[in-house]
């Protein structure tokens, strides 16, 4: 039976990708996406997840909305990586369907009570969605199927020498996530830097065809226009975190304890990554099966390819 999964996200370039991933993968059922304000505002990322969600082709899964700000902080964005709409300069046809009615964080409690021990949770962007669900409802921890997010390292950050992105925009909605009575799968940058779309893996995903003209590729390449074949290109965070859902044998992982730097003046938002005391809190993947990794997200978009040329 497909694995069900529902993905709390900020499109995004690579959150794009991953909503692809998830949607043409027979082995996952993607049933709900959530938004938080992230890489751009939450209108905008809402409109992105709107938008894509038709020109995909997933129209029956529901979308809601969720925070456009952290819980204490002030909003931060990443609009100079994912541009100002937050899929760079893709523009897609307008959405004809809306939104639920419902807030973010009462779909994802919602849906993992409607089958417990059954949905796979994702996020990949800022934690604050989930954090609200815990606050609301603590017991969503124990019912989840796997907890899986896209953020943190255990050696360098992106937003900050220290803080990966998704955490530094809310450090302390990610301190809720990782206390909670859950394993956070946290794929990280460590690992998801080495899912790099390059040259080569352009020089593929060409061939799907308009997919990957109109869509694929501009997400891909955006910030990082691989000329060198061989040189690496831009990576594909998210997509990491729905991959791993599909196919946990393509990573190699180590248990560890996870704290999260909330009060630090060059630090905050840094995941704190213990391989070797404490009470593990978290399951880290370190190493990918890159060529494995690739050679299944390419079938997928493939899938998904085919059928876009069908109409
Ligand atoms: C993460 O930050 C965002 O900009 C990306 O979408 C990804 O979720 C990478 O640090
Ligand atoms: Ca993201």
């Amino acid at each position: 039976m497909a694995k069900r999964i529902l993905i709390d996200c900020d499109p995004g370039l690579d959150d794009a990708l991953a909503l692809l991933l998830a949607h043409g993968d027979p082995a996952l059922d993607l049933v709900g996406v959530t938004t938080v304000g992230g890489n751009v505002g939450l209108t905008a990322v809402t409109k992105n997840a709107l938008e894509l969600r038709e020109y995909l082709g997933f129209p029956k899964v529901p979308i809601a909305v969720g925070a456009a700000a952290p819980l204490v902080r002030e909003s931060i964005n990443a609009a100079r990586v994912h541009g100002e709409r937050g899929l760079g300069d893709i523009v897609l046809p307008a959405a004809t369907l809306g939104v639920t009615g419902s807030h973010a964080a009462d779909l994802i409690i919602d849906t993992i009570r409607a089958a417990p021990g059954a949905i796979h949770l994702v996020a990949t962007g800022p934690l604050t969605n989930i954090a609200i669900a815990l606050e609301k409802d603590p017991a969503i921890a124990r019912m989840v199927a796997s907890f899986v997010i896209m953020g943190g390292s255990f050696t360098r950050g992106n937003a900050t020498p220290a803080a990966e992105f998704n955490i530094h925009a809310d450090p302390e909605a990610a301190r809720i996530v990782f206390a909670a009575d859950w394993q956070v799968v946290m794929v990280g940058l460590d690992l998801t830097l080495q899912a790099q779309a390059n040259g080569r893996v352009i020089e593929r995903m060409k061939q799907l065809g308009a997919l990957a003209d109109d869509l694929i590729v501009p997400l891909a390449t955006f910030y990082f226009d691989p000329k060198d074949p061989d040189r690496d290109g831009q990576a594909v965070h998210d997509v990491c975190a729905v991959a791993y859902v599909a196919r946990p044998d393509l990573f190699a992982s180590r248990p560890a304890r996870v704290e999260i730097e909330t009060t630090g003046e060059f630090t905050a938002g840094m995941t704190v990554v213990d391989f070797d005391s404490g009470e593990p809190n978290a399951l880290v993947p370190i190493e990918l099966d890159v060529a494995g990794f690739w050679a299944y997200v390419e079938h997928v978009y493939g899938l998904v390819a085919a059928k876009h040329r069908q109409g």
